[in-house]
């Protein structure tokens, strides 16, 4: 089987003024000479506001939440995937459930949004996962599947793209899948990913997200087909984001 290195990484989602910095200065610190170093890598997403000032500290890999599909123009409020990467971002989350629900992005949308990733050549992460209702009434598998068929483009490859399963209904909640339904997910997230991508599909990072904490980390983690975590909430501290890297320890 392949050997994917896993990635945790952290989406402060709409969190974070500078004062929050000092938490990202700790990050880096706990970072260095972490036992988990060189056995996962790392990035934090804060938000745009706080993408340059991150980069400066360092130690730690840096991305966006969102960005528009063009490279510039009239897009009031809005940032390019080129400008992200200016300012040092390495990766940017796309169709992320929070902005398929505020903004209504379609997985064609977060597949232009993937290409226009590509374009300024930073990672993708794309975002998929199931609602309640979606999971109670069985469809999770075939909901998750038609929207990643949907939503990672043709030119997705191990190196640029990776894949968040991130059921929607376990994102801030405190609720996890079981074991064996991560499995079954990841499983399947990762067949349909080798028939549509190949070989890179086969090599191609998968995370969890959704209520990933210091205390299941390890549990999640050592699920097959799962190649890291997101991590909203408890990457917002740094004892507790540096808590779950501590599960590739
Ligand atoms: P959570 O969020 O860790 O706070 O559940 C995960 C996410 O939305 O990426």
């Amino acid at each position: 089987m392949t050997e994917i290195q896993p990635l945790v990484a952290g989406n402060w989602k709409m969190n974070g003024t500078r004062a929050a910095l000092a938490e990202i200065e700790k990050l880096s610190r706990g970072l260095k000479g972490h036992p988990a170093d060189g056995k996962a890598d790392v990035m934090l997403c804060p938000p745009a506001t706080l993408l340059a000032a991150a980069v400066e500290i360092g130690g730690i890999a840096v991305g966006a939440q969102d960005c528009h599909v063009n490279e510039s123009g009239a897009h009031t409020g809005d940032i390019s995937a080129e400008m992200l990467a200016d300012a040092g971002a390495k990766a940017v989350i796309v169709g992320h459930s929070e902005r398929r629900a505020d903004h209504g992005e379609s997985n064609a949308t977060v597949a232009a949004k993937a290409e226009a990733v590509w374009r300024a050549g930073l990672t993708a992460i794309i975002c998929v996962g199931e609602s309640e209702a979606q999971r109670k009434s069985g469809d999770a598998i075939a909901v998750v599947t038609t929207q990643l068929r949907a939503s990672v483009p043709k030119g997705a490859t191990a190196s640029n793209c990776t894949v968040a399963y991130e059921p929607v209904w376990a994102i801030g909640t405190g609720l996890t899948p079981t074991v064996d339904d991560v499995a079954d997910m990841h499983a399947a997230i990762r067949t349909t990913l080798v028939e549509t991508h190949g070989g890179d599909g086969a090599a191609m990072r998968v995370l969890y997200g959704g209520s990933v904490q210091p205390g299941n980390a390890q549990t999640l983690m050592a699920v097959e087909n799962v190649n890291g975590a997101l991590v909203g909430g408890a990457s917002l501290k740094a004892d507790d984001f540096l808590g779950i890297i501590s599960a590739y320890a």
